[in-house]
């Protein structure tokens, strides 16, 4: 008789951004002239950059003539976009990454939830906490954690390190021994930062137990201070130890478009076996390569134009950024990010539970924000808020929410 993965029956309810949608749906059937400002999921509102819709259309344009038309993409990813990402997101930061050990793929999120397929299953794991839920969940789903315990709001047998405020939301080395190590820097959800001091104490770490960080630089692009690294690469021995994941979603505005990639260096290797050559082999069998339009949409956010109208976008969502944290401080909240990252991490008022808050802030300001606890037990009492939207919606958000206050 057939068995059904029941690891799937320890996740407690729906994905995080999809029980948000739900709740926000229903509001708005029940009250129909509300107008919902959503700075809940980090869901990009600008157009595609001209110039990546400009190769968007000549690639398209090239797949409807005979001499120029493509088929299945390389199952690795285009040789023109995997030299460009290794020379102008690594070599000029001096990484020594090659081509080769760059895997293109349909997104970051994709990426970061299957990469636990290439470690045995008894492999533990730490994540901090907060996380983005999709390293856990992921894990879950493959058997590698024990029972959730609702009480405490976690899973037994994964090693969550807490990241607060006294410890400026970066996690300290953990006492037990993780086999993988989940980072993500600039953080979602809190928008803390890592000095690359900090992180070469990781790499040191991991280097000296023989773990392995999966490193998620999805929000690289939003770094604006000198001391943070954006790579892992940019620490000595990381090759031998990191996994790095980045997005153009974010970065470039991609969240419809779908493109992200995974650095795998080759001398990162586990008893002998490389993990470049068991990616290579899952991507192979399971994945037919990201779209050749897209990957040319990809290419011409490194061009020197490109370049510079994904950072005008960034630099636009920085802005919001700014205004919800300034606003927010304005009137009294405890306020963290929004200078390297785009989300604004804060402490609920009155100590109220992060759901509670959301309920709040839906029916009386309409204003949509993530539950710190959704991110887990060390976001409670916090809540997250997005610079993606427009200047206007995030202007009209801060001044409601300012206006619960008076
Ligand atoms: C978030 O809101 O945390 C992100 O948009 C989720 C994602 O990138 O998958």
């Amino acid at each position: 008789m057939a068995k059904a993965n029941t690891d799937y029956l320890k996740l407690p309810g729906s994905y995080l951004f999809s029980t948000i949608a739900k709740k926000v749906k229903e509001y708005a059937l029940e009250n129909p002239d509300a107008t919902i400002i959503r700075l809940g999921i980090g869901d990009v509102t600008q157009p595609l950059a001209p110039k990546v819709i400009e190769a968007l259309h000549s690639a398209v344009s090239e797949m409807g003539e005979k001499e120029t038309f493509r088929g299945y993409a390389p199952d690795l990813g285009y040789e023109f976009l995997r030299s460009t990402i290794a020379e102008k997101d690594y070599k000029s930061r001096g990484c020594d990454i090659a081509a080769d050990e760059i895997f293109v793929s349909d997104g970051a999120k994709c990426d970061c939830g299957n990469i636990q397929e290439i470690f045995s299953k008894d492999n533990t794991i730490a994540v901090c906490d907060p996380v983005y839920p999709v390293y856990v969940d992921s894990n879950v789903m493959a058997g590698r954690s024990g029972e959730y315990d609702p009480e405490a709001g976690c899973y037994k047998g994964i090693i969550y390190m807490p990241c607060t405020a006294e410890n400026d939301f970066t996690p300290d080395l953990p006492g037990e021994v993780p086999d993988l190590i989940y980072l993500c820097f600039p953080n979602n959800p809190t928008g803390a930062v890592i000095t690359k001091d900090k992180l070469q104490k990781w790499v040191d770490y991991a280097n000296e137990h023989g773990s392995v960080i999966l490193y998620d630089a999805a929000y690289e692009a939003y770094i604006s201070q000198d001391d943070v690294p954006h790579s892992i690469y940019e620490c000595d021995g990381a090759k031998a130890c990191a996994i790095e994941f980045r997005s153009f979603s974010k970065t470039a505005g991609f969240t419809g478009l779908r493109l992200g990639f995974t650095v795998i260096p080759k001398e990162l290797k586990l008893d002998g076996v490389s993990l470049h050559s068991l990616w290579a082999r899952r991507h192979g069998t399971k994945y037919n390569g990201a779209p050749y339009i897209v990957q040319r949409a990809g290419e011409a956010v490194y061009s020197e134009e490109g370049r510079k109208q994904v950072l005008d976008q960034v630099a636009y969502y920085m802005e919001n950024a700014k205004c919800i944290y300034d606003g927010l401080k304005e009137c009294g909240y405890e306020v963290y990010g929004g200078v390297n990252a785009p989300y604004i991490w804060l402490r609920t008022p009155d100590n109220m539970s992060s759901w509670d808050f959301f309920d709040h802030l839906l029916k009386d300001a309409n204003v949509v924000g993530t539950p710190g606890s959704g991110f887990g037990p060390g976001g409670e009492h916090y809540f997250r808020l997005t610079g993606f939207s427009s200047h206007e919606n995030t202007a009209e958000a801060v001044n409601r929410i300012k206006k619960l206050h008076i």
